[in-house]
């Protein structure tokens, strides 16, 4: 266990934002993690494990902890499902890909995620009509105070949309050390009916339907509509979409017949972020290296050299903006640091 200083977290954070750590420990397996949680009990740390969903705005002082922990086991195979256990420093899209490959299914519409297996559960995190909720059993998290494991089970983890336990009354109590995901082996629940899936399926000519058709089709589409974080520095969706009552929706629906919305358990309508902020015309919109994606309004990009400040800048303006117009506050979903 060595303690590195000053290092770029540039290459550990999906947004491209250049800041240093002062102090920077990196954690390959529980008895380091449980030994630092042990020595450094008064300190506060940052997790750092994907750097997917995170924007930050200013130098590190606190000490960071990336989780570099790997392993991906199948914990129990039956004749119909088996549970895979992975891992929270596994590659999301690594291990989309080896149960697809397996020939198992419950990941595919989940393909091509930013981040990591540990992070994963925190948001919730979700795409075209699946969310990890779906198809996780449960998860290995270990208490900060105490260093000690405990099992949360999906119920326990309170998920909502983009929202769990560990984001609202565990938040920053606990590690997420491994997930714990039931998939089908046969028999498969394939959800095709969002966007454009049904119709890739189609137009390349599949009848009999594999997870994998799916997860080609979900890749395809958000090629065409999200930038690569390789190429473009951005955390997927900024804002979560927000969800309003009806009379609101109603309200709003009489001036833009074109305002679409989803009806929600209780009643209350949840509308696209990204189409306020196209909108207010926003979408492609830069200033400096600071901008909102040419393809997604809801995707805010660092295009090379943009701040953390310089991008939470432009989400304000956008916020206050939305709310000018629409009398609507959207919240980040990104965490800021
Ligand atoms: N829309 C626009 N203009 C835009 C973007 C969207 O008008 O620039 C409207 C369109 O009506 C479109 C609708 O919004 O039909 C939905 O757009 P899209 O399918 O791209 O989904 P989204 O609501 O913008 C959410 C998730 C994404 C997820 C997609 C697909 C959130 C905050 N985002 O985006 O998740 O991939 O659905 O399921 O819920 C992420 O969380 O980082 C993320 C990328």
């Amino acid at each position: 266990m060595q303690i590195e200083h000053n290092i770029s977290l540039k290459a550990y954070n999906t947004f491209g934002i250049e800041v240093e750590a002062k102090r920077f420990l990196r954690i390959t397996n529980l008895n380091e993690l449980q030994e630092v949680l042990a020595s450094f009990s008064s300190e506060k740390f940052l997790l750092l494990s994907g750097g997917s969903n995170m924007l930050f705005t200013t130098q590190v002082s606190d000490l960071v902890l990336y989780l570099d922990v790997k392993g991906r086991t199948i914990e129990k195979d039956s004749e119909n499902s088996v549970t895979v256990r992975a891992m929270c420093g596994e590659n999301w899209h690594d291990l989309v890909q080896w149960t697809l490959d397996l020939g198992y299914g419950g990941l595919e519409n989940l393909a091509l995620i930013p981040g990591k297996a540990g992070t994963a559960p925190v948001q919730n995190i979700g795409a075209y009509g699946v969310e990890i909720k779906d198809v996780l059993l449960g998860l290995e998290a270990i208490e900060i105070a105490t260093g000690k494991l405990r099992y949360f089970t999906n119920a326990e983890c309170q998920f909502g949309y983009r929202d769990s336990i560990f984001k609202q009354s565990q938040k920053g109590k606990y590690i997420i050390w491994s997930i714990d995901l039931l998939l089908t082996k046969n028999q498969h629940t394939l959800k095709t009916e969002y966007g454009d899936i049904q119709r890739k399926i189609e137009q390349a000519g599949i009848t009999e339907i594999h997870p994998m058709d799916v997860a080609r089709a979900v890749m395809e589409i958000r090629q065409s509509k999200l930038p690569d974080p390789k190429k473009i520095g951005n955390s997927g969706s900024f804002f979560k979409n927000p969800v309003i009552p009806e009379s609101q929706f109603l309200r709003l629906q009489k001036e833009h017949k074109d305002l679409p919305g989803f009806v929600q358990n209780g009643g209350d309508i949840k509308i696209p972020a990204g189409w306020l902020i196209e909108k207010l015309g926003y979408k492609g919109y830069r200033n400096g290296d600071a901008g909102i994606h040419e393809k997604q309004a809801l995707v805010l990009v660092n295009y090379g050299n943009a701040t953390g400040m310089d991008i939470l800048q432009l989400a304000k303006e956008i916020q206050q903006k939305v709310k000018a117009r629409f009398d609507i506050h959207i919240e980040p979903e990104v965490n800021i640091v």
